[in-house]
């Protein structure tokens, strides 16, 4: 019988993610699988933590890869930190705010938003005055809202929230490793990203950071944490001290790959490596300027590795999107929730985000119009 796995096309991975794997990443996943306590992989794990705490700029000691793509990081932050009836105020303007809204009510947390127009950022003056008006025990945002393509001010509103004592969660699913991060300097008690997007590396992990304050809510429950896979009490003791008890298996050459990728990054140069980012993004916006297509978002709130699209009046963007894919193996994104239909999401993240890259699609598009 064939072997579906032989007829697999390299597709150019230029939507919201999955992005581009490096090389170096498959070839490090194709490692020799060690036992999860082995002591040479206790070392690739202890090294992993070191690099997570480099990109996201933290020392926080808790910082570590959990089993499980973004969502699983999602989920983390808020099912070790809440409690029944803890107070959440969640800023959305896209579909990961409102999923960060749906995995908090699910916990039992009394839930607030505020929500801001979609293409449109988070603004600090709105979420001061609220703040002055009502406390939270939490307070949550998305970095990088990949539904919409735009960067939200999380320095500004981590002032903001640091002042009334709240913890503070970060997404950076989209952003770590594409534009600065910067954990510790934001006040961010909780951060959580994933793999698959500028670390280019596959879907699977969700690295994420727990600071000395996050910790203490942790260890002071009056409650157990109600999910035992995510609970990080437990997990601790196998990523941490000298006892590294089992609690479930870890993806091993997951961890291979997710080393590799960091390995990758740090040797570009996180400078170098945003700075990539962003020229791509400008060769992106100027050839598509010439294409007669216009961005979604303002050019100051723009994610350079999330580029939202206006799809051009009378344009059946499906079928564009299926000739991409079909004729040019390029992948790029639809809209979603209220944007579909309206925009195109095109990725340029981690090893996805260079020159031949940008060209091609340009060349394509341009066929395709
Ligand atoms: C900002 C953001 N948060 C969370 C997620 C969820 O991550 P995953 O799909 O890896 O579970 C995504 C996925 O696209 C995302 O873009």
């Amino acid at each position: 019988m064939a072997n579906l796995l032989d007829h697999i096309q390299p597709t150019l991975l230029m939507g919201p993610g999955p992005s581009c794997v490096y090389q170096e990443v498959y070839a490090a996943m194709a490692k020799p699988t060690l036992g999860h306590l082995d002591p040479y992989f206790i070392r690739i794990m202890d090294a992993i933590k070191v690099q997570l705490r480099t990109v996201m700029n933290t020392k926080n000691e808790l910082t570590l890869p959990m089993s499980g793509t973004g969502s699983a990081g999602m989920e983390t932050a808020f099912v070790n930190l809440v409690e029944k009836g803890d107070r959440v105020l969640v800023l959305i303007n896209g579909v990961f705010g409102k999923r960060m809204q749906d995995v908090a009510s699910r916990l039992g947390a009394e839930v607030d938003v505020l929500e801001f127009e979609w293409g449109t950022p988070v603004l600090p003056e709105v979420v001061a005055e609220h703040l002055k008006k009502s406390s939270y025990d939490i307070v949550g945002i998305i970095h990088a809202e990949t539904s919409t393509g735009v960067r939200n001010p999380v320095q500004e509103i981590g002032d903001l929230v640091a002042k009334t004592g709240a913890l503070y969660v970060v997404d950076c699913v989209t952003s770590l490793g594409g534009i600065p991060v910067t954990m510790d300097s934001w006040h961010c008690d909780v951060l959580y990203s994933g793999t698959q997007k500028c670390l280019s590396c596959p879907p699977g992990l969700s690295p994420v950071s727990f600071s000395d304050k996050a910790l203490e809510k942790l260890k002071k429950r009056k409650t157990k944490v109600p999910n035992w896979y995510l609970d990080l009490s437990l997990i601790m003791n196998y990523w941490e001290g000298h006892t590294r008890a089992y609690h479930h298996t870890a993806p091993i050459n997951m961890l291979y790959g997710l080393y590799q990728a960091l390995d990758m990054v740090l040797a570009e140069g996180l400078p170098a490596v945003f700075k990539r980012h962003e020229e791509m993004h400008q060769l992106l916006a100027k050839g598509l300027e010439n294409l007669g297509i216009s961005f979604y978002v303002a050019p100051e709130y723009r994610l350079p590795q999330l580029n939202a699209v206006t799809i051009p009046a009378g344009v059946d963007e499906a079928a564009v999107r299926s000739r991409l894919l079909d004729e040019f193996h390029i992948e790029i994104g639809s809209g979603l929730g209220p944007l579909a239909g309206k925009i195109w999401r095109i990725g340029l993240m981690g090893h996805t985000a260079r020159p031949e890259n940008v060209e091609r699609l340009l060349a394509a598009l341009k066929k395709c119009l």
